[in-house]
């Protein structure tokens, strides 16, 4: 019970019957009679009470109706019904309404005392049921709260590890680029272009990871091959060649047993077979290429071609478009050329443009940043609409 009188609905259109209740409990409860179910719904609606003790026929309207109603409308409410009726079915009907107990009139009031008694006794259990049921709701949600918080914050930290991470294998690349291998920026800007080729292509989010890591990483192996053979200007001797081309192996040594590096050894150990089977260590051919070595291949090649080199200024775009289409079937997968063709001279520009902005700069693009850039290949519509909204 709520408060310390209970209060109680008595519903008769007897008034003498409604007069022998209130007598009978006005010196425990707050007792208030009705005549008809209209009035105790219009009642209940602004006022509570603990039980509703009700006749079964009602002028036009069925005390079991009203019993539906508290049901519905005042769950921790309690009914019991009175009736002339000493019928088993019309109790088990009254029950099945949902009345938690039933009294034959003419009644003697002692056991309507302490029908009263029980029936309140067993609203006082609904109540607590309930108040206990709200204190868990309450605290489930305030626990759902805090790990909604500590979610918040481990995925700052994953973003920061990625960050850390991605931070990491980059400056492997710059060592190499530092060594003038490759022109400054090459590994930022074949990755950008190796994923924008991996997404066209379908490739799953992990793969999409994979192939980062390979392009990044793809000539680890030259850190071992000496100044001589790699800076060396004019052209290398049959040793030399063979010193330089075991970087492939080398770089497979290098990330071997580095596990979170292991989706970078398809790139690693293949990115210089040629599809036709001419290229090296082990002239594999088609689709025994791994599908990322094939696409690094052409984000390599494209790269390479538009750069300045110490014996050649930069190609143009067209160019690079025509030895890419030229070398389709033979050094590159055709299925890889058609994605590179299917991808316009503008948005080439962009994602050139979005490599050295963010993985060039001092700042790492984070997580989120990148997670938008490759959703932004998939549809620039659906990212540009994402960064109105954000
Ligand atoms: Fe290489
Ligand atoms: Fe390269």
């Amino acid at each position: 019970m709520s408060s310390a009188i209970a209060s109680i609905l008595i519903v008769d259109d007897d008034e003498t019957v409604r007069e022998m209740l209130r007598d009978c409990l006005v010196s425990s409860y707050r007792c208030i009679g009705v005549s008809n179910v209209k009035d105790a719904i219009e009642l209940l609606q602004i006022d509570s009470f603990e039980l509703v003790l009700s006749d079964i026929t009602i002028q036009e309207a069925s005390g079991l109706e009203l019993c539906g109603f508290v049901q519905e409308a005042c769950p921790s409410t309690v009914v019991v019904m009175i009736s002339a009726m000493t019928g088993i079915d019309c109790a088990i009907e009254s029950m099945r309404y949902g009345a938690f107990d039933y009294i034959i009139k003419p009644f003697d009031l002692n056991r309507v005392k302490l029908a009263v008694d029980r029936a309140l006794r067993y609203q006082q259990a609904l109540e607590e049921k309930h108040n206990y049921e709200l204190a868990l709701e309450e605290r489930v949600k305030v626990r759902t709260d805090e790990l909604r918080s500590v979610n918040e914050q481990l995925n700052q930290m994953l973003d920061r590890l990625y960050q850390n991470y991605r931070a990491t294998l980059r400056g492997l690349a710059r060592t190499l680029e530092a060594r003038d291998i490759e022109t400054r920026g090459h590994s930022d800007r074949v990755v950008a272009y190796a994923l924008a080729l991996g997404n066209r292509m379908g490739l799953s989010a992990s793969d999409l990871i994979s192939l980062e890591q390979g392009a990044l990483l793809h000539d680890i192996g030259k850190v071992g091959v000496p100044d001589s053979v790699l800076l060396k200007p004019g052209s290398l001797t049959t040793d030399e060649w063979v010193r330089m081309r075991a970087h492939v192996e080398q770089g497979l040594r290098i990330i071997e047993g580095v596990e979170f590096l292991s989706g970078a050894r398809f790139v690693v150990g293949q990115h210089h077979e040629k599809y036709d089977g001419s290229g090296y260590p082990n002239k594999l051919k088609g689709d025994d290429i791994h599908i990322h070595a094939r696409i690094f291949a052409v984000a390599d090649a494209f790269d390479a071609i538009l750069s300045d080199r110490p014996y050649r200024a930069g190609q143009s775009y067209e160019i690079a478009c025509n030895e890419i289409a030229a070398g389709s079937g033979t050094h590159f997968d055709p299925s890889v050329v058609s994605a590179f063709m299917s991808i316009s001279r503008e948005e080439w520009n962009e994602i050139r443009l979005f490599a050295q902005q963010n993985f060039g700069g001092e700042q790492e693009a984070s997580k989120r940043e990148i997670d938008s850039f490759i959703l932004s290949l998939k549809s620039p519509e659906a990212a540009k609409l994402q960064a109105l909204c954000a």
